[in-house]
């Protein structure tokens, strides 16, 4: 069977009726970015899909404009945790009671997915109906980010759980992290399922996921949206790809407005104000990166990292700060790694096997490649493109794959969950949308 078809099969065995699970067993429910990049796929083969499983993702929006990284549509499901029992998502009034959700969120991909999905469909009428739909549902979440999420009103808002920023263990948020301190009184027990399911080696490890427990105990206290957060949680982070994809979206979604003739006021006075914060405050420049920013300790976390590339698909740097963004990624390839590691691989924190410690990721392929065009960088967007085709062609529709390309080639299979979502997805994009 080629290629083109088992990624669309995948995502149909991955659907459920209403929305796509990332991957069965490992992520029984529906997440939020993943839905995102998921719904860009099926809708180049089967556009009333595409928009059910958006109506779906919104169908779980808080009343205060949060949408959670995962909604649990099937309460029977009990292979996962923490399941919506442990978040207890009531504890917000604003939370639907049905759909269930978390209590935190993910990167805002909504608006350049609208986007996106608009320039494949211009003229259906359809479509754009759907746009003037979900546009101001997209608009309110971005107020929620702004409202509830940037006290200092810079224009840059804050994550306090890892799990929020999509990147779950990037060594990232080691040092703030380490800030946690575990008193056996105040997490609750629980047993973990994902090593159950998927290698331990391949997982976060307990330590991790104990101060994840931690950190979600914390946000259900202040019912997940409270300012105390704020002000006690030891983990409070300006995350450089969290905010690029919010500026991403925010012009797709100024893009949209111009040409539907929708209201775009409140983003007119917020995206040069987060423009200009993104830029005078994230970029580092002795690691030549954009970087995230620790509010708690009040400094940059100096760690170059693949997060700072998605300035480049935002339109974020300037020609001098793409080009050494591009070098560096280039001496990567000329060194034998496909590209894109998630993490530096000179640093003694990597390791090109543990999840957002190393390994490559379709998604962010995806996005790298996109930006990478932005600039006119040609030849090494289509590596970025060609590199991850590689991967899928050898190693399968994984979730995740070994950044060292002397090691995969003695592999075969990739990271992680099987028959994925958004691999097979952005493999679709990047075959079939030009
Ligand atoms: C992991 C990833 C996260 C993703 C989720 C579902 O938690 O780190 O980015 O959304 O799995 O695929």
């Amino acid at each position: 069977m080629d290629l083109i078809t088992i990624a669309k099969n995948n995502i149909e065995a991955n659907w459920k009726g209403s929305f796509t699970i990332p991957t069965a067993r490992l992520y029984p429910f529906q997440w939020m970015w993943d839905s995102g990049f998921t719904s860009m796929g099926i809708a180049l083969y089967d556009l009333e899909k595409a928009m059910t499983e958006i109506r779906t993702m919104f169908s779980g929006q808080w009343e205060n404009g949060m949408l959670p990284h995962i909604l649990f549509h099937s309460e029977n499901e009990t292979t996962y945790f923490p399941n919506y029992d442990f978040w207890m998502s009531n504890v917000n009034d604003g939370a639907p009671s049905h759909p269930k959700s978390s209590g935190i969120t993910q990167p805002a991909v909504f608006g350049f997915v609208l986007e996106e999905i608009y320039l494949q469909h211009k003229n259906n009428p359809e479509v754009i109906l759907f746009i003037k739909e979900i546009y101001p549902k997209v608009l309110a979440y971005h107020r929620f980010l702004y409202e509830y999420r940037d006290p200092h009103n810079e224009g840059l808002f804050f994550i306090y759980h890892p799990w929020e920023t999509g990147r779950d263990n990037s060594p990232l948020w080691d040092e703030s992290m380490d800030r946690i301190v575990i008193d056996p009184d105040t997490i609750p027990a629980y047993t973990r399922r994902d090593t159950q399911i998927a290698n331990a080696e391949e997982r976060p490890t307990s330590d991790q996921y104990d101060k994840y427990v931690y950190l979600l105990e914390l946000g259900k206290k202040y019912k997940y949206d409270g300012p105390e957060i704020a002000e006690h949680s030891p983990v409070l982070i300006q995350d450089s790809m969290m905010n690029a994809i919010l500026i991403k979206s925010n012009e797709s979604l100024l893009n949209l407005a111009r040409a539907l003739d929708l209201d775009s006021t409140y983003l007119d006075q917020k995206q040069d104000l987060s423009i200009k914060t993104f830029k005078e405050k994230l970029w580092n420049q002795d690691l030549e990166s954009f970087v995230c920013f620790d509010m708690r300790g009040n400094h940059q976390i100096a760690h170059k990292e693949i997060g700072g590339f998605i300035s480049l698909f935002a339109g974020l740097a300037s020609n001098e700060q793409a080009k050494v963004q591009a070098d560096y990624l280039w001496s990567l390839h000329h060194r034998g790694y496909y590209l894109c590691p998630s993490f530096d691989v000179d640093s003694p924190l990597f390791d090109s096997k543990r999840y957002w410690r190393g390994p490559v990721w379709p998604q962010m392929n995806w996005m790298i490649y996109k930006g990478l065009l932005r600039y006119g960088y040609m030849n090494l967007a289509n590596i970025v493109k060609n590199d991850l085709i590689e991967l899928v062609s050898k190693l399968g529709f994984h979730e995740y794959f070994e950044a060292e390309k002397a090691k995969a080639s003695t592999q075969d299979k990739g990271y992680g969950g099987p028959n994925f979502s958004w691999t097979s997805s952005c493999f679709l994009h990047l075959k079939l949308a030009e």
